[in-house]
């Protein structure tokens, strides 16, 4: 599977992806917000692997990718959006992009491909993201892409020995610019 935007092109992963992966994996700052990280090798080799393993399923209803530079192929990121089940029509955003390639809008590129395709292949109903309340950049992305912020949620989980509070965004078919 592959997308091509104006900039980009998203691809399934590639087992040999995990060096261009651990740049920002491996970086204690990228994931100061998430669950994971900073990754060792090993996390990062084991996480293409579950990628790699993901595209491969049938039938398929969580879809990451690879986000590369359309014209060098350079992967740069990663974005996806992931039903809750095989049969759900829910499905949640994420997305990541190497800090040499933030704040050119990559990562609101990438994930607008991933809504069109939501609801235009999937038949998604909603389409959510979360983040960590101090994750502007990430928040700013969902502003961008037209999602409506619907809540403040209290403590969803512990991260790096922190409460986290996140915000929840949403985006129905109808509110896609252009629909
Ligand atoms: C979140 C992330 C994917 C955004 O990628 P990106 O390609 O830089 O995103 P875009 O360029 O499309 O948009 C970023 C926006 O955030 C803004 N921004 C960046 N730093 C900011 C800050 N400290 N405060 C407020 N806004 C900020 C940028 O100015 C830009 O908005 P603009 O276009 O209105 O100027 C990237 O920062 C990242 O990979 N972070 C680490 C991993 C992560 O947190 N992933 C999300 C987990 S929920």
């Amino acid at each position: 599977m592959t997308f091509a935007t104006e900039r980009l092109l998203l691809r399934n992963y590639k087992t040999e992806d995990w060096e261009r992966v651990h740049i920002y994996g491996a970086d204690p700052d990228f994931s100061k917000y998430e669950l994971w990280g900073p990754n060792t090798l090993e996390d990062t080799r084991k996480f293409v692997r579950e990628m790699v393993e993901q595209a491969e399923t049938h039938p398929r209803y969580k879809f990451d990718f690879a986000v590369c530079l359309k014209e060098s192929r350079l992967l740069i990121g990663g974005c996806g959006i992931r039903c809750e089940s095989e049969l759900s029509r829910v499905a949640s955003l994420g997305w990541a992009i190497s800090p040499e390639f933030q704040n050119t809008g990559y990562a609101t590129e990438a994930a607008k491909a991933l809504i069109e395709y939501g609801f235009q292949k999937l038949n998604l109903y909603v389409i959510y993201a979360t983040c960590d309340t101090r994750n502007a950049p990430s928040y700013r992305v969902m502003e961008k892409l037209g999602m409506k912020k619907v809540g403040v949620i209290k403590g969803t989980k512990e991260v790096k020995g922190r409460i986290r509070d996140s915000y929840r965004y949403e985006i129905l078919p109808s509110q896609v610019k252009g629909n």
